[in-house]
């Protein structure tokens, strides 16, 4: 069953490690995901952007593709469907397709109209029985088409979005999405320090998941990250496995060009990928 983001990131709040959410284009990333939380017993966050929910033809289908092989597959451990990087209207779309989690984005708004937008989403979705994580600091690199340069928030104004009563926070701690270049500094624990302290027992959310060193994801849980998104490295992974595959002939042999052969490797990948973050992130077992 499908179920609101806010349970499992509480739980792992309190228990220091952290859900992962991984951004799902298709079938097989679905499939491999579910899969692999099952197999961990672990909790997870299937993310959807506002662009793969169109490339699946619409977030309807999605959320209809998703419930279905949760049943189908027999998933027991608990799965949150959840709009990533949502914009206003966006929101609106995934509370009606039948989402159980949004993320509102309104870090690209004036503060007071961040705060008046989220005001009146954290209202619609709790009234629905959905978790909603809000944003603070824009979160740089590419996501679907816009660039962005990694920002740290400002402990006062997250502190001041908390309060809307959204159930988990991005803030930006100098992450960005995609890989990161050479001169990336790392991590603003400062940051992230002071912007745990202002916001009492929030479960903080680490985007950009992709690249960074396994020390600072441990010291990032440790100061109060609950939630980490991984998109890219799983797209590497399944780059990696197919070309692999294409390379060696594979797909010359047999039936290698039948699709459901032809994305085998890359399937395996994401789950051997995906296993691998739930150990880092500690959530294996804990579903
Ligand atoms: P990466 O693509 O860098 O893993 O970031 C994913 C993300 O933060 C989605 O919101």
């Amino acid at each position: 069953m499908l179920v609101s983001a806010k349970e499992m990131l509480d739980k792992a709040r309190e228990g220091k490690y952290a859900v992962g959410q991984f951004n799902i284009n298709n079938l097989e990333w679905t499939k491999a995901i579910l899969l692999t939380a099952q197999e961990c017993n672990s909790p997870v966050i299937l993310g959807v952007s506002e662009g793969a929910g169109k490339y699946m033809t619409g977030f309807k289908t999605v959320a209809a593709m998703v419930k279905a092989m949760d049943e189908s597959l027999g998933i027991t451990v608990p799965v949150a469907l959840h709009l990533d990087h949502g914009s206003y209207e966006g929101c609106y779309k995934c509370i009606k397709a039948g989402f159980t989690s949004i993320m509102f984005d309104g870090s690209h708004f004036p503060i007071e109209e961040n705060v008046a937008k989220t005001t009146e989403l954290v209202n619609v979705a709790h009234n629905l029985g959905l978790s909603i994580e809000a944003e603070v600091g824009a979160i740089g690199g590419e996501e679907d088409g816009v660039v962005g340069k990694g920002e740290c928030a400002d402990p006062d104004e997250c502190k001041m979005i908390a309060d809307l009563g959204v159930d988990f926070l991005a803030a930006g701690i100098g992450n960005i999405h995609g890989k990161y270049p050479d001169n990336w500094e790392g991590l603003s624990f400062d940051t992230l320090a002071a912007v745990n302290e202002k916001v009492g027992d929030m479960p903080l959310v680490l985007h950009g998941g992709t690249g960074i060193p396994d020390d600072q994801i441990k010291k990032a849980i440790s100061l109060g990250v609950a939630k980490i998104n991984v998109n890219t490295e799983c797209q590497l992974v399944f780059q990696e496995a197919t070309r692999a595959y294409i390379e060696a002939g594979k797909d010359q042999q047999g039936k290698g060009f039948d699709p459901r052969k032809l994305l085998a490797p890359g399937f395996e990948a994401i789950k051997a990928k995906v296993k691998e973050k739930m150990e880092l992130f500690g959530s294996v077992d804990k579903a």
